[in-house]
C-alpha cells in the first residue's frame, strides 16, 4: 500500500492508496456526510459551502487528512488525524466509508493503517477518537478499539441529548497482534 508517499505493508491483499483528497470527490463525501448527519461534532456537514470551506482550509494546510483509493482510482473512503497536537502527541481519528462499500471489513483495514502511519510514521503517543451514540458506528468502534468510556450528554440530535462514547489506543499497546486476536 502507498500511503502518501510512505510505504507501508498491509496484512489484506485490498490494495489502498492513501492520498492527497481530491476536490472532484467533495461532492461525493459531502453526500456519504449528509447521510449521516448527527455523527459530526461540527457543521461540516449542513452545507456544501461549509464543506468547501473546510477543504480549501483545513485539509489544504493542516494535518493528516486523506483520501483512500483503491487501484483505480475509486474513492472508497476519506480518514484523517486532525487535529494533531504536536505538544502531547495525540491526535483524533475520523473515518467514513463509501456507504456501498460498508460491511466488508475496508473500515477496520483503513483504522489499522491509519494507526500505524500515526504511531509509526508521526511518532504519536496517543490516537483517540469520540463517536455519538445516536449513530450506530459506535458499535463499529468497539470492534476496533480495546479501550473506552462513555462521556455523557455530549450530542444535542433529534430532540434529545446523546451520550458518546471516547475511545483511545496508545503508542505503547499498539501493534499489530493485537489486530490478530479474537
Ligand atoms: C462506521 C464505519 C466507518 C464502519 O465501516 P465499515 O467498513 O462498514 O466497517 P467494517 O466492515 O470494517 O466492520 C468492522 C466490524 O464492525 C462492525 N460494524 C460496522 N459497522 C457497524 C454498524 N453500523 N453497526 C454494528 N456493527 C458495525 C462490523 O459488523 C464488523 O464486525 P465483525 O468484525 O465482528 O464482523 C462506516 O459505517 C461509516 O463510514 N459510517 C458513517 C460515518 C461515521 O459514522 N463515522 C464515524 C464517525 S465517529
Amino acid at each position: 500500500m502507498d500511503i502518501g508517499g510512505d510505504a507501508l505493508k498491509t496484512e489484506t491483499d485490498f490494495p489502498l492508496h492513501f492520498g492527497a483528497l481530491r476536490e472532484e470527490d467533495l461532492d461525493a463525501l459531502f453526500a456519504w456526510r449528509s447521510a449521516t448527519p448527527g455523527a459530526w461534532r461540527d457543521p461540516i456537514a449542513t452545507t456544501i459551502v461549509k464543506h468547501r470551506q473546510w477543504y480549501e482550509g483545513t485539509v489544504s494546510y493542516e494535518d493528516w487528512i486523506r483520501g483512500v483509493y483503491d487501484a483505480d482510482g475509486c474513492f472508497i473512503a476519506q480518514t484523517q488525524l486532525h487535529p494533531i497536537d504536536w505538544h502531547n502527541k495525540s491526535a483524533e481519528i475520523g473515518l467514513i466509508v463509501n456507504p456501498i462499500m460498508r460491511r466488508k471489513g475496508l473500515g477496520r483495514e483503513i483504522v489499522q493503517d491509519t494507526l500505524h502511519y500515526g504511531f509509526r510514521n508521526l511518532g504519536l503517543n496517543t490516537i483517540w477518537g469520540e463517536v455519538y451514540k445516536c449513530t450506530d458506528a459506535w458499535l463499529f468502534w468497539t470492534k476496533v478499539c480495546p479501550n473506552m468510556t462513555t462521556m455523557p450528554q455530549r450530542k444535542c440530535w433529534d430532540g434529545m441529548v446523546w451520550d458518546s462514547i471516547y475511545f483511545w489506543w496508545t503508542a505503547g499497546e499498539w501493534g499489530r497482534e493485537w489486530w490478530e486476536r479474537e
